[in-house]
């Protein structure tokens, strides 16, 4: 009898044993594990592995999609969308056009994070001619009832018109030094913004969009162009096979696709995305600018090739349409349905110092 009450409790102990060691090994491996004994309520859970998380320099903006109780707005298809144009790329990233969302459900859904949206320009030389109409058109169309901080670089701060800025609004001019080529200006464009992302937009900012001066908003654009890291697809080569786009081909250049490579042409006039993903873009492009310029090689079109490099390794989260960088307003194309944003019509002779 006592023999036999030994025995079990020997197997007992034995059991409990083998099961520490499972759940130990299990445990150090950050397997998902089920226990099974009452003592731990058959629930299962998940190891996680203890890191040392360093809290963010940027402000956190990733929030849930949270949705008014009560918004009135038109049912959603799984089956009627655009047809004309692809609204998907294969990494499952959107891409926006006309069609494709809904303005009062989404302004809905963001007007609640309380976003402050940074919008960087340059204009220097004669450049400057520009900026008015730049930002008039901006407080017409480009997202109305948000919180929009420009930064605006200028080699001329006196010659910065007077624009009237809504509530919420605000302009902030930087004086930097004036450069003859048009192509340093571009070059020097990403580590200018690599500084005021790091120096001035870190807490003030949720994102931030670069733009060229030499354009005008015709159009919305608004929180459907919000995410992580987001791109344009170029007006010229929306259309175009892949190996006709203006890549840099030379190996020598760090911004180098060999054919039959490539996703999109992008646009240099327009990119964005939270100041973690742009600081990261504008940093890398500067260092790889660099780097070219220490091996006397400028890539094809400058900073937009090395942000072409940088959006095929690094995909964008959020591509926007043709629409929001157009040739000009005056241009069509079939499946152009609006003009949010477009170059305005000027001569490159006369603005260009050294074109
Ligand atoms: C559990 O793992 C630790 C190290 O991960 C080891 O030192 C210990 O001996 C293990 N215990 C058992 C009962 O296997
Ligand atoms: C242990 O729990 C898991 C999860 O609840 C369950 O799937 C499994 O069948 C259980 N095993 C036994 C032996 O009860
Ligand atoms: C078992 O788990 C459930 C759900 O997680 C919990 O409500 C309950 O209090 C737990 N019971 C014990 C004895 O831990
Ligand atoms: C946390 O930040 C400190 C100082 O900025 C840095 O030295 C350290 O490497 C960081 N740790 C991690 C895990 O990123
Ligand atoms: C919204 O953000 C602004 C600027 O970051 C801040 O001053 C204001 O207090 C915020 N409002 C709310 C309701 O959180
Ligand atoms: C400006 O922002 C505040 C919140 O910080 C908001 O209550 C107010 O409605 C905004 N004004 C406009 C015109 O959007
Ligand atoms: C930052 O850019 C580098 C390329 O220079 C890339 O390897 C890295 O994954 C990027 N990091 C983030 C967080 O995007």
């Amino acid at each position: 009898m006592h023999r036999q009450n030994f025995l079990i409790v020997l197997v007992l102990f034995g059991m409990a044993l083998s099961g520490l060691i499972y759940l130990n090994s299990s445990q150090n491996n950050n397997r998902l594990i089920y226990l099974n004994s009452s003592q731990n309520n058959n629930s299962c859970y998940q190891h996680i592995p203890e890191q040392v998380v360093n809290k963010s320099k940027w402000k956190q903006t990733i929030v849930g999609l949270r949705s008014s109780p009560g918004l009135s707005y038109k049912q959603p298809s799984a089956l009627v969308g655009r047809t004309d144009v692809a609204s998907v790329t294969p990494w499952s990233a959107p891409i926006i056009w006309e069609g494709t969302f809904d303005a009062t459900l989404i302004d809905s859904i963001y007007k609640q994070q309380n976003l402050t949206i940074a919008t960087t320009v340059f204009a220097l030389g004669k450049y400057t001619r520009f900026i008015k109409d730049f930002l008039e058109s901006a407080e017409q169309h480009y997202f109305v009832g948000f919180r929009v901080h420009f930064y605006l670089f200028t080699d001329q701060p006196e010659s910065v018109p007077e624009v009237k800025m809504g509530e919420n609004r605000s302009l902030t001019v930087l004086k930097v030094q004036s450069l003859n080529r048009w192509q340093d200006i571009s070059m020097n464009r990403m580590e200018k913004l690599e500084k005021l992302i790091e120096n001035e937009l870190a807490g003030e900012a949720d994102y931030v969009f670069c733009l060229d001066v030499d354009t005008m908003f015709y159009g919305r654009w608004g929180a459907e162009s919000l995410g992580r890291l987001v791109g344009v697809i170029h007006p010229w080569f929306f259309d175009a096979p892949r190996d006709q786009f203006t890549y840099e081909r030379r190996p020598e250049s760090l911004a180098y696709i060999p054919a039959g490579e490539g996703d999109y042409y992008y646009a240099g006039a327009a990119f964005g995305g939270t100041l973690e993903d742009v600081h990261n873009l504008t940093k890398t492009c500067r260092e790889h600018l660099n780097i070219d310029a220490v091996k006397s090689i400028e890539a094809v079109w400058q900073e937009e090739s090395h942000l072409n490099k940088y959006f095929l390794l690094n995909k964008p989260s959020k591509l926007l349409s043709p629409e929001y960088m157009w040739r000009g307003i005056n241009e069509g194309a079939a499946p152009i349905k609006i003009v949010r944003f477009a170059n305005v019509p000027k001569n490159y002779a006369e603005v260009r110092s050294n074109a």
